[in-house]
């Protein structure tokens, strides 16, 4: 099968590797589609994502695909079944699994970053993590489930409530996913901050978004929202994130900072204002809501996957070579 095997630090090379075999409690997919994301910019360049990717590698893990076969002690899936693939995989043993928080797993390990992953024509997983589609979710679409399940998780740890005007700061392919899933979730409001006046607008045209901000040339509201998602992870974007909030408000820091930054913020604000300071990690368990949420048309993800990628563009898309992406997602297979 063909594949493109991480070598060594920004280093890709096609292979032709063997079909991978399977475990009795595994399934093999014939990949449809695998997503690229900034997690897959920082394997590439040698930082760590979820967790780090050792060369030689198979990136990919937002992938959708139909399966190939399934190992003996399988029963949630069948040869032929379209499916979508959490990368997750959780021990089962350790303090966090054993306390209902799996997504800090001592022994975290993930399809695409600390075993091979969908930038292949084939790829496994324990039967666990593979989730078979309804009929109206697209192939293309189901690559979006993975970062959908990341936001789902971002909004179980709010307490979101009908009277809340929310802010997402960041125009990125996260943050518009945010301004759609917080209306799911059931806020009154959402308003987004951006640097792209064309995804501003498109967000208000397409996705109930109320009010924008080009914070190339505007200011945020200052104490004006009960919640507010950065999805960017610049100490300045998280700095106006804080800034944003009034009395009560959550602040759901879900961008990811280089491992080195810090934000300031005035702690007597956190007293005074009785302020929520909360990370996101992941998505435990919320791949049936991203699934629930597409299948209903809650979310709406085709107008966001701005490119279809072949295997052999990878390398350019992450090397900057390919301009103007709002999502890129890699056709693999048929
Ligand atoms: N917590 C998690 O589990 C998790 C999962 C996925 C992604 N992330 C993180 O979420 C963040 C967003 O992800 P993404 O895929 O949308 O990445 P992205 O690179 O597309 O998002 C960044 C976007 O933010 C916008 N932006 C840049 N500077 C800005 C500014 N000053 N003000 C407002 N917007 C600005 C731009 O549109 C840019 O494209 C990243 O930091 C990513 O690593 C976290
Ligand atoms: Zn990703
Ligand atoms: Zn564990």
């Amino acid at each position: 099968m063909k594949a493109l095997v991480l070598t060594g630090v920004k280093q890709f090379e096609i292979q032709d590797l063997p079909t991978p075999e399977i475990k009795p409690d595994e399934v093999l997919v014939n990949t449809a589609y695998a997503g690229v994301c900034g997690t897959d910019h920082d394997l590439y360049a040698g930082r760590p994502g979820s967790a780090a990717a050792v060369p030689p590698i198979v990136l990919g893990h937002e992938n959708s695909g139909v399966v190939a076969a399934v190992g003996a002690a399988v029963t949630n899936v069948k040869p032929g079944d379209r499916v979508a693939v959490d990368p997750n995989i959780y021990c089962g043993q350790c303090d966090y699994c054993l306390t209902q928080r799996p997504e800090l797993c001592d022994h975290l390990s993930a399809v695409g970053v600390t075993r091979d992953g969908g930038l292949a024509e084939q790829f496994t997983a324990p039967a666990s993590v593979v989730y078979k589609l309804p009929d109206n979710v697209s192939l293309k679409d189901a690559a979006a489930i993975e970062p959908i399940s990341c936001a789902a998780h971002g909004v179980d740890l709010l307490k979101l409530r009908p009277y809340q005007k929310a802010l997402v700061i960041g125009d990125g392919f996260m943050g518009q996913l945010f301004a759609q899933i917080v209306q799911a979730y059931g806020v009154h409001q959402v308003d987004l901050a951006g640097i792209f006046d064309e995804k501003l607008k498109r967000n208000q045209e397409l996705f109930g978004v109320k009010n924008v901000y080009n914070t190339t040339r505007e200011s945020i509201p200052a104490e004006s929202y009960d919640v507010i998602i950065e999805a960017v992870g610049l100490p300045s974007t998280q700095a106006q994130a804080v800034a944003a909030a009034r009395k009560g408000a959550q602040v759901l820091m879900f961008g990811v900072g280089p491992q080195e930054a810090h934000f300031e913020m005035n702690t007597y604000d956190i007293y005074k204002k009785q302020l929520t300071i909360q990370g996101s990690f992941i998505n435990p368990l919320t791949f049936k809501d991203a699934i629930s949420l597409l299948e209903s048309g809650k979310m709406n993800v085709a107008p966001l996957i701005s490119h279809e990628l072949g295997l052999e563009e990878v390398q350019d898309f992450l090397d900057g070579r390919i301009k103007g992406v709002s999502k890129a997602v890699v056709k693999v297979g048929a």
